[in-house]
């Protein structure tokens, strides 16, 4: 199964968030359903495998806090957009818990993620060059920001692919106290 470690999004966010997506053709805006925050991208694994992730994970003792999305983004490759993202407020708390995440795959057995953690909310996926619209997608929310949440729980998602793109679901939440 292909899995990824994520925060899932309140809904007023997620609704919040779904409001930016308009006014860009040929872009495909991630559903309502779909918006999360990756801790860590896991990739394919067997069901053995997934097993003792879950239980690495939940061995993570944390505490909740507070996280706020604000800005948004883009990630280019061969001077091509390929995705829209919206923006996190700089937390350590946040980087903190990503690299519990990251020390608990280990001990599970994974190779060590080499990236370094760039948390966003990806809004969209598309493949095109920089355009006008995309500038004035950029312009036009730059300075959006959504009211503070508390993150007090984490996820192990699956995902697969469905006729209308990735299904992801929550196979185990994690809290922190
Ligand atoms: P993204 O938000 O930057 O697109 C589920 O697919 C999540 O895992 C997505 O949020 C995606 O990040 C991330 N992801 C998908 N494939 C990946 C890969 N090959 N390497 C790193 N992260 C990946």
């Amino acid at each position: 199964m292909r899995l990824f470690v994520a925060l899932d999004l309140p809904w007023p966010l997620r609704t919040r968030l779904a409001q930016l997506a308009t006014g860009i053709q040929g872009c495909r805006w991630l559903s309502v359903d779909n918006l999360h925050l990756t801790l860590r991208f896991i990739g394919d694994v067997p069901h053995w495998r997934a097993e003792e992730i879950d239980l690495a994970l939940q061995a993570i003792k944390g505490r909740s806090f507070p996280l706020t999305l604000a800005g948004v983004g883009l990630f280019e490759k061969g001077g091509r957009v390929t995705s829209l993202w919206a923006g996190i407020e700089r937390s350590p708390q946040l980087d903190h818990l990503q690299s519990k995440v990251e020390t608990a795959l280990q001990r599970a057995g994974l190779e060590p993620e080499r990236r370094r953690f760039t948390p966003h909310v990806t809004l969209a996926r598309l493949d095109q060059p920089a355009n006008e619209k995309i500038t004035g997608f950029l312009q036009s929310h730059s300075l959006f920001r959504a009211e503070p949440y508390t993150v007090d729980h984490f996820t192990l998602f699956s995902s697969q692919l469905g006729k209308e793109g990735s299904v992801y679901t929550a196979e185990s939440d994690y809290s922190l106290i």
